[in-house]
């Protein structure tokens, strides 16, 4: 995939709208976790050097195609202030006359930021009248989203029409590196997967049960498996029509599939509610399965000892709720231990692995979730087709 990158166009004092993933987690109005900004950061800094006149842009959350204070990406403004050391001003909005003039004032190596694009409903219905305003007064459009490459929206596939479009490092780095391993990965490859529903996750299990020598299930995925195995799961929740789906996985997976052999229940999902480990056949009525035991991790990283090739796609228990984010973190840290090349995607394995400060180990850690699993079960990415060739 030879798109243009930023490094292939002129940007000296050229006006250039850049399409960012600034989607990040808040909390109290302040960014929780601000691996997107970092992960954006070699673009822009690129760009202040090159000393182009630079609008950043992105969406936030799921606004319904109108401004909603919750989604502004004001805490993100903050957040880059910070990281820059040099004040960034967010506008009012990503369109219109105070953005056009606020461009047309830019000095060069200067950033602005423009507020949610999913403000405008024109931004998801992907409007050509919206993407046309965008673009207005820009000399170049650099998409730097890969998080929201899988998305054909105006400020990631439709502006690209309007404007000379190439990417950015980070969209350049997750190509690189995810094509590597949907082309070429160093055998064997081993896939471990969790998360919630089973159906979100279907396209890339069938990928990988192909390519993979075992498959490893956590989470209340793992779940929906015991229960196809006809063991009792308590007051687990599972995603019910996803049940004949995991069943077919299991026909077709046979010995490749390895599932947990103890698990973490809990009367509650709640902080640090009455939990205790037992072994899958033990689950007591009324309890819920919330994380793999000690001998599933054990198990699953003796297993994926003599793999060269890992990739790791969602949570293995409830890890937005301690401590049932253990199984999660001890993965993370198992994984940085082995030998082989490891690859990441997805919001809460990319927080195990920076919580557990074990991110610098592995291969790569993506910032898609979607964009990651879309990607290498090999579907075009809009946002990334929209790029002009070099
Ligand atoms: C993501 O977090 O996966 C991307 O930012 C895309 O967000 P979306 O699923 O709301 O389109």
């Amino acid at each position: 995939m030879d798109k243009k990158s930023v490094r292939d166009v002129d940007v000296k004092e050229k006006k250039v709208l850049v399409r960012c993933d600034f989607n990040v987690p808040l909390k109290n109005g302040v960014v929780a976790d601000d691996g997107r900004i970092q992960a954006a950061l070699p673009t822009i800094r690129y760009l202040i050097e090159q000393k182009a006149k630079v609008a950043l842009c992105s969406h936030l959350g799921r606004p319904k195609g109108k401004p909603q204070a919750e989604f502004s990406l004001q805490p993100v403004a903050g957040r880059l202030s910070d990281i820059l050391q040099a004040p960034v001003e967010i506008l009012n909005d990503c369109i219109g006359d105070e953005v056009e003039s606020a461009v047309a004032d830019l000095q060069p190596g200067e950033v602005l930021l423009l507020e949610n694009t999913r403000f405008h409903a024109g931004e998801k219905a992907n409007d050509p009248d919206f993407a046309a305003k965008l673009a207005r007064g820009f000399d170049l459009f650099v998409n730097d989203a890969f998080g929201t490459a899988h998305r054909a929206h105006a400020s990631t596939e439709g502006v690209a029409h309007h404007l000379p479009a190439a990417s950015g490092f980070l969209m350049a780095r997750e190509i690189e590196a995810l094509t590597r391993l949907k082309d070429n990965p160093a055998e064997p490859v081993a896939a471990i997967f969790g998360g919630v529903k089973i159906s979100d996750k279907i396209g890339i299990i069938e990928t990988f049960l192909n390519k993979s020598e075992i498959l490893l299930i956590g989470g209340s995925m793992a779940t929906m498996f015991l229960k196809v195995k006809g063991l009792e799961i308590g007051d687990s929740f599972i995603e019910n029509e996803g049940l004949d789906t995991a069943e077919e996985i299991m026909k077709k997976a046979g010995d490749k599939l390895i599932l947990p052999e103890d698990v973490i229940i809990a009367t509650q999902i709640r902080e640090n509610a009455e939990n205790k480990q037992v072994p899958v056949n033990k689950v007591l009525p009324g309890w819920k399965i919330v994380d793999i035991g000690p001998k599933s991790i054990d198990l699953f990283i003796n297993k994926l000892k003599e793999m060269k090739t890992i990739i790791w796609n969602g949570p293995l228990g409830v890890f937005e709720t301690k401590p049932f984010d253990k199984g999660t973190k001890a993965i993370a840290q198992g994984l940085a231990e082995l030998n082989a090349e490891i690859y990441i995607g997805g919001g809460d394995s990319g927080a195990a692995v920076n919580q557990a400060q074990v991110a610098h180990k592995m291969t790569h850690v993506s910032t898609g979730g979607g964009a990651f699993l879309e990607f290498l079960e090999g579907k075009p990415l809009p946002g990334i087709t929209a790029l002009q060739d070099k």
